[in-house]
């Protein structure tokens, strides 16, 4: 089959096309023919070892994925497609469905087949969907439904999403909305009218105004792009508020810090538990209800695999970005 591979870390331009052999389901597993998947931050990240985080996330990064290259040689971890093979012990799914879902460290999704645990975070595509729209459905949304438990969102509450049109901050902004919290959404001019769109009560514009300076005091700031600091947004939560924090080393001392020291709280998305597949199930549901949409921004050919990683390296994406298989 054909593969999105790289054998050692580096630029986007490590990856490249090859053939490699076709996966063979266990009794377990179901054998996926992926139609699309995604290039998220996560791909990036983990195929340049996390050197932009610095020397000792790097490291952790090549301790998990691999010390001198990466031991997992295909990325992609979202994925969408139809079931064409199971194993004797497999029945959730049949040959013919309709599936989608996330494999998250394990990734392999770049690729035209894909063997995947019925048990694991798999459902079936929800009705109504294209593969593209469902194979972006599910790393934004988790890791943003994963922040918002964490800060235990509740109806009534106020929330700032910072990095509102990103992966995690579009799918923030709906899953926000969902729990019935007040919704204020930062971003910058060109995206003010989609997070809108996807429910916000209010918009600001980062260009223009700087949430700190207006007075406004949130239960939560969700710092959805890792571009922004409790310290900068201490004075705009209300006491006993918390920070979400998607990125940086330094907010894992600021977790245990701030829980010692009571008050305002860090709370990074690193530290809570791994999302399920009840997660991926109850994403579907909000699907089909109408309450929840994946935002696509671009969509490349598998082969296109290096020019897709680049946009995503922009840091400019809005949403998520989709390869066709
Ligand atoms: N290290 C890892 O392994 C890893 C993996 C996955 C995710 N993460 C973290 O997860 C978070 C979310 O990732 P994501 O994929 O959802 O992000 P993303 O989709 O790449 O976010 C892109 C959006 O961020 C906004 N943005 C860019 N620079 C900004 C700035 N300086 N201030 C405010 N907004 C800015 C842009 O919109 P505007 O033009 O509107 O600003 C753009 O639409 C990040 O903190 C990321 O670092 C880390």
């Amino acid at each position: 089959m054909r593969a999105v591979v790289y054998d050692r870390y580096g630029p986007p331009d490590v990856q490249r096309l090859d053939e490699v052999e076709e996966p063979v389901p266990k009794e377990k597993e179901v054998l996926v023919k992926v139609h699309a998947t995604t290039v998220n931050r996560l791909d990036a990240a983990t195929r340049e070892a996390n050197q932009r985080s610095g020397p000792a996330v790097s490291f952790l990064s090549r301790l998990v994925f691999g010390i001198r290259r990466p031991r997992q040689r295909i990325l992609g971890s979202e994925f969408a497609g139809e079931v064409v093979g199971v194993g004797t012990a497999v029945r959730e799914f049949a040959v013919g469905d309709h599936v989608f879902g996330i494999t998250g460290l394990a990734f392999g999704a770049h690729a035209e087949f894909i063997c995947v645990q019925q048990g694991s975070r798999m459902a079936h595509k929800p009705t109504g969907m294209s593969f593209e729209q469902a194979a972006a459905l599910c790393d934004g949304a988790l890791n943003a439904l994963a922040c918002l438990k964490q800060a235990h969102l509740r109806k009534g509450q106020t929330i700032l999403i910072y990095g509102a049109s990103g992966a995690m901050g579009t799918a923030g902004v709906q899953l926000a909305k969902y729990f019935g919290a007040d919704v204020t959404a930062v971003c910058s001019t060109k995206n003010l009218e989609l997070v809108r769109s996807l429910g916000a009560d209010a918009v600001i514009d980062y260009t223009r105004e700087d949430f700190t300076q207006n007075g406004q005091a949130y239960d939560v700031v969700f710092d959805a792009v890792g571009k922004h600091s409790f310290n900068r947004s201490r004075g705009s939560l209300k006491p006993g508020g918390s920070y979400l924090a998607t990125d940086g080393l330094r907010n894992l001392g600021l977790v245990l810090w701030t829980a010692l020291a009571g008050g305002k709280r860090v709370r990074f998305s690193v530290t809570s538990p791994i999302p399920t597949k009840k997660d991926v199930l109850f994403l579907k549901e909000l699907v089909e209800a109408g309450r929840f949409r994946p935002v696509i921004d671009r969509s490349y050919p598998l082969q296109d695999v290096v020019e897709a990683t680049r946009y995503v390296e922009t840091e400019q994406k809005v949403g998520n970005v989709v390869l066709t298989v």
